[in-house]
């Protein structure tokens, strides 16, 4: 066998999301891409901001003298400074540029830092449903992922983080707004969770990290001010990435930042950037990090996802699905209406709409949809909701 047996098993047990992606992919073939209504990847359909395109231009045309050549592998300090201030301004916390590392990615930056904190068999706390991708940047760095369930509105459920801590917890990694849910955790959360995070290290004699994975930061709804995770617990690290706030998913530019408090965080950055350098990223793409530099202030115009939400959520609840109204990302995770997650989308999928089942995210009975695709698809789409609604409620 030319693979190894790991990568072997997992691909054999391929992403659900990838899968119905490519099941998408054979409906188009065959209807027409006009007729097939793709809710399975999330993709911001959004174009990034005007001023991007500008800045884009601008470089071109003036090239910077050596804009292309190696740099130090936390990146260029002019854009880990505009992001320290912002940060500093937004937590009242005193980072520098020295507390911030551009990475490939929200996924280079979650790669790199358990590359960093985690020795073999350290365990990673991870509530559930979840984005699966976690699994395996775990998996690559040595940990093992320990799911806990979440309360029936997928809000934290503090008992049950209490009750899986144990020796080996390492890190918890938390994901707000959620990708599959749209949850976004309460202030009054958090707070609990980082009194847990304190009282633990404390009787463990070591601490355990908070990584916030806040890849959807700014895609939030209701004039929810999303609680900045650094206040809560000294031991946190942001990781995200402006795959979602400026819609470039495909150019794989994001940020990891340690938190000033945390007593480590010299040491924490010093081993986040070799991660970076031997992982093989290198540094995160030069040309996209002088991009954003000046946009850390801005994002996609977010109340047309808003928007979205509000036509999906209400048609959907009126045909009689459950859901939780997300207030950010933009996914919504009903209840399917029958047990089995994977015979229901299939029931969608008959109707040529593609969705992903529940389990692709640790969560049998529910379904993922994705709307950051084009209003029009939604509204086309939400017949075919419908009839499967009356299908199975009859
Ligand atoms: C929860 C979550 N974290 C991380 C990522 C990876 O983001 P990036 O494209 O910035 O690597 C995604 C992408 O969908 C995500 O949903």
């Amino acid at each position: 066998m030319a693979i190894s047996r790991k990568v072997k098993s997992t691909l054999n047990g391929a992403s659900w999301v990838r899968r119905m992606f490519e099941v998408g992919d054979e409906l188009k073939q065959i209807y027409g891409e006009e007729n097939v209504y793709d809710f399975s990847i999330g993709n911001p359909d959004l174009e990034p901001p005007p001023s991007l395109k500008k800045a884009l231009k601008e470089l071109a045309d003036h090239p910077i003298t050596g804009m292309h050549r190696y740099m130090p592998n936390n990146g260029y300090s002019e854009t880990r400074r505009a992001i320290a201030e912002y940060i500093k301004e937004e937590s009242g916390l005193p980072f520098t540029e020295n507390h911030v590392v551009m990475t490939v990615g929200a996924a280079g930056g979650l790669n790199v830092t358990f590359k960093a904190l985690l020795d073999e068999g350290d365990e990673v706390i991870v509530p559930s449903p979840y984005f699966m991708e976690f699994k395996f940047y775990i998996d690559n760095n040595g940990g093992e992922i320990r799911l806990v369930e979440t309360n029936e509105d997928f809000s934290l459920n503090l008992e049950e983080i209490e009750k899986a801590i144990g020796e080996k917890t390492k890190v918890i990694l938390i994901n707000s707004p959620n990708n599959p849910t749209g949850v976004v955790y309460s202030q009054e959360s958090l707070e609990k969770l980082g009194a847990l995070l304190k009282r633990k290290s404390r009787e463990l004699g070591r601490t355990i990290y908070l990584v916030s994975d806040e890849a959807y930061r700014r895609i939030v709804y209701d004039g929810v001010k999303l609680p900045n995770f650094f206040q809560f617990y000294p031991h946190t690290i942001r990781v995200t990435s402006h795959s979602k706030d400026l819609s470039l998913p495909g150019e794989r530019i994001g940020y990891v930042a340690v938190s000033p408090l945390c007593e480590e965080a010299d040491e924490l950055i010093s081993a986040i950037v070799f991660a970076n350098r031997i992982l093989g990223f290198v540094n995160a793409p030069a040309l996209m990090q002088r991009l954003v530099a000046p946009l850390q202030r801005n994002s996609v115009h977010v109340r047309e996802y808003e928007e979205k939400r509000d036509l999906f959520y209400n048609a959907l609840t009126s045909f009689g699905y459950q859901v939780v109204k997300p207030q950010g990302a933009f996914y919504l995770f009903p209840k399917a209406l029958i047990d089995d997650d994977l015979a229901f989308v299939q029931e969608l999928q008959a109707k040529r709409i593609l969705t992903v089942p529940g389990r692709g995210f640790g969560k049998p009975g529910y379904f993922r949809i994705a709307y950051a695709v084009d209003r029009k698809k939604i509204e086309a789409a939400l017949p075919g909701f419908k009839e499967v609604a009356e299908k199975f409620r009859a």
